[in-house]
């Protein structure tokens, strides 16, 4: 029995096939490369030694899936195919929610007609809003999210929660990711942004591989310990590992249930740069900036749900999310574009 990975080239996918194979599973990958390079799965299969069925195709195209269930014994799902820029998704709502709503809606037809019932689904913590005070709790309400991305999904979650009332043999985990950064240790996989960053770290390792010239930090008039705003930031081999436990989790759990995936510390941009500084004894120039819109002095998790229900922990710290992203991006400085 295999797990289907969709968008399982991406940053995050890719690091969570590394760690299904090392843990001798069976998976298959799908996805279209919009935002992603295959040489990230050639990657993979050079850091794990295994091979594993792999399809070029949308997710959206009902053909392409349907061939894929029909070909594979698939039992479970890791769904982190989808569009992801907030920025972006201000601009292009259409794509957005198209892309992400309609794959999700494609997948479950071809889960169902298949008899598959088991979904690991890529959610964030934008899904919390702005009302409520962290540590953040699943039990906690929802609040609105401010831009289509985030819509797309609070929209998902709630469709799984409905699926899961009208189907009760359905399990769906909602993995409500904090902030990914890191790389795998080997420096071999890691993120890829296409064009100029908007998420701090990739910020951070173009300015130190010169391809930025500096860093703006926004805002340090926060009511936070340094004025700067606070993440909670997790390494993403430890979430990789996280999916993991979920997909054995729903094995043997029916519903919909949420869980975060954090470390449940909130560190600040400076302590992060800082820490950067000091981890690659290198100098990362920065500037104070106006605050951006949007966002929260404090985001950071509790993680008390997913070590009951997952047994998960986290093992990094920010020093290895620092050292392992500078090590992708010193040896990997156009990315997978060599
Ligand atoms: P990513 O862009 O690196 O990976 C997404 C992958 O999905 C890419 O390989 C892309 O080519 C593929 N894809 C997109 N649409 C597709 C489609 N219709 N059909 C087939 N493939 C498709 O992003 P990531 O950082 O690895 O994020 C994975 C998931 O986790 C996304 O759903 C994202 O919204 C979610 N998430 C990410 C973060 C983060 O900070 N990286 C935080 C919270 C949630
Ligand atoms: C953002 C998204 C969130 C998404 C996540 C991962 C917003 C409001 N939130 O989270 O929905 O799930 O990315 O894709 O966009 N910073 C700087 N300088 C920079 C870049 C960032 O100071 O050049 C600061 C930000 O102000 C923030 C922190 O660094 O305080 C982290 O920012 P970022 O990496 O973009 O993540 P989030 O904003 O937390």
């Amino acid at each position: 029995m295999a797990t289907l990975v969709t968008g399982g080239s991406g940053f995050i996918g890719s690091h969570t096939c590394v760690e299904m194979l090392n843990a001798g599973r069976e998976i298959v990958v799908v996805d279209n490369y919009c935002n992603s390079n295959p040489e990230a799965l050639r990657r993979v299969r050079e850091l794990t030694g295994k091979d594993f069925p792999q399809y070029e195709a949308d997710v959206r195209d009902k053909a392409a899936l349907s061939r894929i269930f029909e070909e594979n014994d698939i039992d479970s799902v890791i769904h982190f195919a989808g569009l992801k820029a907030v920025g972006e998704s201000v601009q292009m709502p259409i794509e957005y929610f198209d892309n992400n709503l309609i794959s999700t809606l494609v997948l479950l037809e071809v889960m169902r007609e298949h008899g598959c019932k088991r979904l690991v689904f890529s959610s964030s913590a934008t899904v919390y809003g702005a009302g409520n005070q962290p540590p953040l709790t699943e039990e906690m309400p929802l609040g609105t999210p401010t831009n289509p991305y985030g819509r797309t999904k609070s929209m998902i979650e709630d469709i799984l929660r409905d699926l899961c009332v009208a189907d009760k043999e359905f399990s769906a985990v909602l993995l409500r990711y904090f902030n990914p950064i890191g790389a795998h240790p080997s420096g071999r996989i890691g993120e890829n942004p296409n064009g100029i960053p908007n998420n701090l770290m990739p910020y951070v390792t173009q300015v130190a591989v010169g391809r930025l010239p500096k860093l703006s930090v926004f805002g340090d008039d926060y009511d936070t310990p340094d004025g700067t705003c606070l993440r909670d930031y997790i390494h993403v081999v430890d979430l990789a590992r996280g999916h993991l436990c979920a997909v054995d989790y729903s094995a043997n759990h029916t519903g919909a249930e949420a869980i975060n995936l954090g470390t449940g510390e909130g560190y600040s941009v400076l302590d992060l740069v800082k820490t950067f500084m000091k981890v690659n004894e290198m100098d990362v120039p920065y500037v104070i900036a106006p605050r951006r819109d949007g966002d929260l002095p404090a985001v950071y998790s509790c993680p008390d749900k997913a070590k009951r229900l997952l047994g998960w922990e986290t093992e990094y710290g920010l020093e290895e999310m620092c050292r392992d992203s500078w090590n992708w991006q010193k040896n990997n400085p156009n990315g997978f574009n060599a």
